[in-house]
């Protein structure tokens, strides 16, 4: 049987999404009663790629296999150099007599699609230039805590049309909520992910919409979301970016501006205080970086059991 894997938000339906953080938070739940250690995984292994540096993805991949009683192994740019030293294919082809399953952070998403169509075992995305699919599953499952009800809700996503941006307005369009993203003119988001995500929105009853306007798009808001202004791969554009994005900046009169109090501020990490975002906010009480970062480890973990079927 072909194997089910997480290239894409869209790899999953919104039922099979909200099985995910549903036994993710069972798994945060069951962590903070300090039952931390399962054997659900044991003499499992999962290979990690990583064409990019990482802090988060890196940890949360290789301390959730450590919870669950697996394995996991690092391979970084220089051992095996993917597409340069053997292509792609051939990689997921060794990979998948060795290992149960492989996770990949890689710039071209093809490159994620080529593993995952070469592979029998799942493939999981840990980001790509067009998606982060389980920072959505982390960012979703942390807007669940602290609001309940997902449903209803209003995102808005202010900074570069990125592959964070792209995942979160999937996934919130798949799980009914409203998504306004606001970029500089000429970083919107990709447009075949601004349809797809507006028909995923006319199914669940939300709406995906873009600007230039962050003032206007911030009202109502309940999440101001932004992430860096250049991507790992863009360090070239940084200094010209900065220019183009400065009046992006979430500062603390733009969060004033949702006139909600209850607004929380999110941010995948790394962040560059006094660029997208200022001190002042991200390290303030409304923010909730720190909950997102940690609950990439058990959506993780929630993630890699379901494919697994374990
Ligand atoms: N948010 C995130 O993916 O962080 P890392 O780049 O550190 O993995
Ligand atoms: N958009 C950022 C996210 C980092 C987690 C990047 O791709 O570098």
């Amino acid at each position: 049987m072909a194997p089910r894997h997480y290239t894409s938000v869209l790899d999953l339906s919104r039922e099979e999404t909200l099985h995910i953080l549903k036994q993710a938070a069972k798994l945060k739940a069951k962590w903070n009663s300090k039952q931390k250690i399962s054997k659900r995984l044991r003499g499992v292994t999962l290979a990690t790629i990583y064409e990019k540096p990482s802090l988060r993805t890196r940890v949360t991949f290789e301390a959730g296999m450590t919870q669950l009683g697996g394995h996991s192994i690092y391979l970084g740019p220089n051992d095996i150099q993917i597409g340069k030293r053997e292509p792609a294919a051939d990689i997921a082809r060794n990979l998948s007599r060795w290992v149960e399953i492989i996770m990949t952070r890689s710039f071209a998403h093809t490159t994620v699609t080529e593993l995952a169509e070469n592979s029998s075992i799942p493939v999981i995305n840990g980001l790509s230039d067009l998606e982060h699919p389980c920072q959505a599953l982390a960012d979703f499952l942390t807007i669940q805590e602290r609001f309940g009800e997902l449903r209803g809700l209003k995102l808005v996503y202010i900074g570069d049309g990125n592959n964070v941006a792209h995942s979160l307005m999937l996934m919130g369009a798949l799980l009914g909520v409203n998504v306004v993203v606001a970029t500089p003119e000429g970083y919107e988001p990709q447009s075949a992910i601004i349809e797809r995500a507006q028909e995923l929105a006319a199914q669940s009853g939300a709406t995906v919409s873009v600007t230039w306007e962050a003032q206007a798009a911030v009202q109502d808001a309940d999440v101001i979301y932004t992430d860096v202004w250049a991507s790992m791969g863009q360090e070239s554009e940084a200094e010209a970016r900065k220019s183009v994005f400065a009046s992006y900046q979430v500062t603390p009169e733009l969060m004033a501006l949702s006139g909600k109090p209850a607004t929380i501020f999110m941010h995948c990490l790394p962040a560059h205080r006094g660029e997208e975002v200022a001190a002042e906010v991200i390290d303030g009480p409304q923010s909730a970086v720190i909950d997102e970062a940690e609950n990439r480890l058990h959506v993780q973990k929630a993630l890699i059991l379901w494919l697994l079927g374990k």
